[in-house]
Order: C-alpha cells, then sequence, then structure tokens
C-alpha cells in the first residue's frame, strides 16, 4: 500500500513537480514523422500538462514551441509553416525553431528597427526524428540522445507507429509493463470467455523472477508445463525505462499527457520472408486507434493492448493506490516503484537519473530479445508459417483494433500475403498470442 502522498508523487507529471522534473530528463515519442510529409506539417501536441505545437519547416527541421502566438494568443496549430519556422496565421508574426520572433509585419513596416520584436521568445523544445517518430525533449541542457534502441536498425522489416489516446494516468499504463501474470488472465483466459469457451483455464504461472539492469527491468516467467530454457524463462521481456515496453518485436511507450490522460504509442517489426528480401521500407505508416465501440459505448476488448487499456482505465482516471492490496505477483511493480524513487532522488540532487544516453560512441543499443535471431537472420517463408504466433501475426493485426485497409494492404504486399492466402488462418488475434516469443508479454 501507497501513502496519498507517495501516490501524489508518482502521478503529478505538470512543470514543476517532482515526476514533471524527472520525466522531462527523458526523450519522448510524441508523433510520426509519417504526419508531417504532407501539406499539413503542424499540429498540436500536449505533453507533461504542457499545450505545444510541432512543426516541419520545409528545410526539414522539426520544431517545438508553446501554442499560443505571443502576439494575442492564436492558436499556432493552425499556423503557417514557412521554410524556416512557423508564422501565426493571424496577424503574421514569424517564429523560428528556436522560438524567436523574426518578423511582425505590420510593426516591422512602420518601425524598421522595431526593437520590441527581440524581446519575444516563444518557450520552445528540442524536438528530432528516429526510427520514423518525432520525440521530444523538454529538460535541461545539455540534452541526453534520442535512445538509439537496436531494433530501430533493423532491416527488411515492415513497421508501422500506432497511436491510442487513453484517458488515464501514465503510471497505472507502465506499471503494466512489468506485470506477467495479467498475460494468463486478461490476454488468454478472458480472450477464451469473452469468445464464449467454457474450456479449461490456460497454463498458471509457477514462477516470476524480476531484474534490474541498466534500461529498465526484466521479468521472466515460468508457466506450468514450460521448460526452463524457454525464452520467456532465459530472456524475459523488458520495462524500459521509464515509460515504456519492449517485447521483442513492438516497442509501447506510455506518453504522459497531462495527469489525466496517456498517449498510446506502439512501434512494430514484421521482418518479410527471406525470398521478399531486399526489402525497403520507405515510409513508416501511422495510424490512430479507436478504444471505444460507438455502438455500445463500451472499451473495445477484441486486441491485446486494447485489453490492457481496459485494465488502465479500469484503476480510475488516477489510480488510488492507498486503496490496493498488492501480492507476491506485483513484485516487479513494486521494483519500478522503488527505481523511480530513487530517480526522484538523483534528480534533487542535480544528478542524472538512471537509463539516460548520452554517447553516440556506444552505437546501437542491443535489448534482451527473446526473437532476436529471426529478426537479425530472417526466416523463410515455410518457418514463419510453421510458427503458430507468426502465423497469427500475419493473419490479423494482434495488438489494436482499427487498422485501416491501406496499412493492411502494404503489410500485406510486403510479406508477399496474397500468394499465400490459403496459408494461413484468420482467427481472432488476441486468441492465438500465447506467451511464445514473437508476441506473449
Ligand atoms: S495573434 Fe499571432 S500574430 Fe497576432
Ligand atoms: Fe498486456
Amino acid at each position: 500500500m501507497v501513502s496519498e502522498a507517495r501516490n501524489e508523487l508518482f502521478v503529478r507529471i505538470g512543470p514543476g513537480t517532482p515526476m514533471g522534473e524527472l520525466l522531462r530528463r527523458y526523450w519522448h515519442p510524441v508523433a510520426a514523422a509519417s504526419e508531417f510529409d504532407g501539406e499539413q506539417r503542424v499540429r498540436s501536441v500536449r505533453l507533461l500538462g504542457e499545450d505545444l505545437v510541432m512543426f516541419k519547416d520545409f528545410s526539414g527541421h522539426y520544431g517545438l514551441v508553446e501554442r499560443r502566438c505571443a502576439h494575442r494568443g492564436a492558436d499556432l496549430s493552425y499556423g503557417i509553416v514557412e521554410d524556416h519556422g512557423l508564422r501565426c496565421q493571424y496577424h503574421g508574426w514569424h517564429y523560428d525553431r528556436d522560438g524567436r520572433c523574426l518578423a511582425q509585419p505590420y510593426e516591422d513596416t512602420v518601425d524598421p528597427q522595431n526593437a520590441a520584436r527581440r524581446t519575444v521568445r516563444l518557450t520552445h523544445y528540442r524536438a528530432e526524428e528516429k526510427a520514423g517518430l518525432v520525440w521530444a525533449y523538454m529538460g535541461p541542457e545539455p540534452a541526453p540522445l534520442v535512445p538509439a534502441w537496436e531494433p530501430f536498425t533493423w532491416e527488411h522489416g515492415f513497421r508501422q507507429i500506432v497511436f491510442a489516446d487513453v484517458p488515464c494516468n501514465w503510471f497505472q499504463c507502465q506499471e503494466n509493463s512489468v506485470d506477467p501474470v495479467h498475460f494468463e488472465w486478461m490476454h488468454e483466459n478472458w480472450t477464451m470467455r469473452l469468445k464464449g469457451d467454457r474450456g479449461a483455464y490456460t497454463a498458471p504461472h509457477i514462477r516470476l523472477k524480476f531484474e534490474e539492469f541498466e534500461y529498465g527491468l526484466i521479468y521472466k516467467r515460468l508457466r506450468e508445463g514450460a521448460s526452463e530454457d524457454n525464452p520467456l524463462w532465459t530472456v524475459g521481456r523488458v520495462a524500459l525505462w521509464p515509460n515504456a515496453f519492449f517485447l521483442g518485436s513492438h516497442f509501447e511507450w506510455r506518453v504522459p499527457v497531462d495527469d489525466e490522460n496517456t498517449l498510446s504509442i506502439v512501434w512494430c517489426f514484421d521482418r518479410v520472408p527471406r525470398e521478399r528480401e531486399p526489402y525497403l521500407q520507405r515510409r513508416i505508416p501511422h495510424w490512430y486507434a479507436p478504444i471505444k465501440d460507438e455502438a455500445t459505448g463500451r472499451w473495445i476488448t477484441s486486441h491485446v493492448i486494447n485489453q490492457d487499456i481496459v485494465a488502465w482505465v479500469g484503476q480510475g482516471t488516477i489510480a488510488d493506490r492507498t486503496r490496493e492490496t498488492p501480492g507476491r505477483s506485483d513484485e516487479g511493480v513494486m521494483l519500478m516503484r522503488k527505481r523511480l524513487l530513487r530517480d526522484l532522488k538523483a534528480v534533487e540532487r542535480g544528478q542524472d537519473p538512471s537509463a539516460l544516453v548520452r554517447d553516440a560512441a556506444d552505437g546501437p543499443i542491443a535489448l534482451p530479445c527473446a526473437n532476436r535471431e529471426w529478426q537479425i537472420r530472417g526466416r523463410s517463408l515455410e518457418q514463419m508459417l510453421t510458427d503458430k504466433l507468426t502465423r497469427a501475426r500475419l493473419a490479423d493485426f494482434p495488438f489494436l483494433a482499427g487498422q485501416p485497409r491501406e496499412v493492411r494492404s502494404e503489410f500485406e504486399q510486403a510479406m508477399g500475403l496474397a500468394e499465400i492466402s490459403d496459408r494461413f488462418t484468420a482467427k481472432g488475434a488476441a486468441g492465438l498470442v500465447e506467451g511464445g516469443p514473437a508476441m506473449g508479454q
């Protein structure tokens, strides 16, 4: 159980709060690069309790500045993107990426000296692209690097980015990244029952292990009937610091929008069959996943992360940890809270918190990954089809409902599925993800 004061410490992330200050020490993905490659090159972003706009100017640089124009507060998410910087659509004030005011058309005309213009400065932050995502950094200088996770360098893969707006606090979402037992219940047993299957429950967890490493926590699980050389016991899964989850072929970030909202971002990698290589994906598509069923007003429960979202929002807009009853399976959650408290103390002392990446010379950072071999070397189509989980993943996007038809068809083309449509079966994906190395959490 957690005191009210400590719960507040974990959940309040606005400017000036201890957790807000800690989370500002890290880069956060907030958008997809493919959102900015058309005519629409500017949009609002809400991050860590601040309203901002992100844009990509016509010289190809990203900017991230406060949302309200310094003049009379117009909404810059409707601004005019220039070769360099962004112009307010109301009276034409023009800002560069560092928030400096480059021009005030009428004021500059009537007063060519216009010294006042130089005193105008918008709040501005860093923005950078990596792995098809646009990342934001709102902390002090010197900024760390956007982490170069090794999976971002994997080749011959179809990647996609999926967003979902989740109306609850970031921390209850992230606690789920170190919670192996929910997999057995939420993603397996509950899925069976949702489908009307009254059969026996799945193999229970019999042992759990939680370990710390430089970039987060690792959980390992042993299920009844599994052997100790199962990769989920020898390698495990990674709760990536401070607000992400890495499962071998996809990342999930729980990006703190404000105290009551979280942006879920999924970055997925599917290696194409060896026969389809070389495969070069020119543009990583992105899409927004609905989380509510319009017809019933209830949360969507058919896909893996939709199910997780049911758990997160079900805990309340902000989970009240003063009323919880932790059990033995929550050891990882306790470890996560402890490490966050350590990091909060480090920041208070003026030190770096854990897991910052500052040295580019280190190169891509490999993460514990049960199926790394597949991702690096690839597999033939035959090998892929003999693996039940891969087959399920080919049949349907398993993580979130609502994948647009055009993304599905790009995926099918990349994988060559039109030619083999009779070789896999499209069953509901969630029912097939059984803790194997491909998708199991
Ligand atoms: S409000 Fe932006 S230029 Fe006037
Ligand atoms: Fe889950």
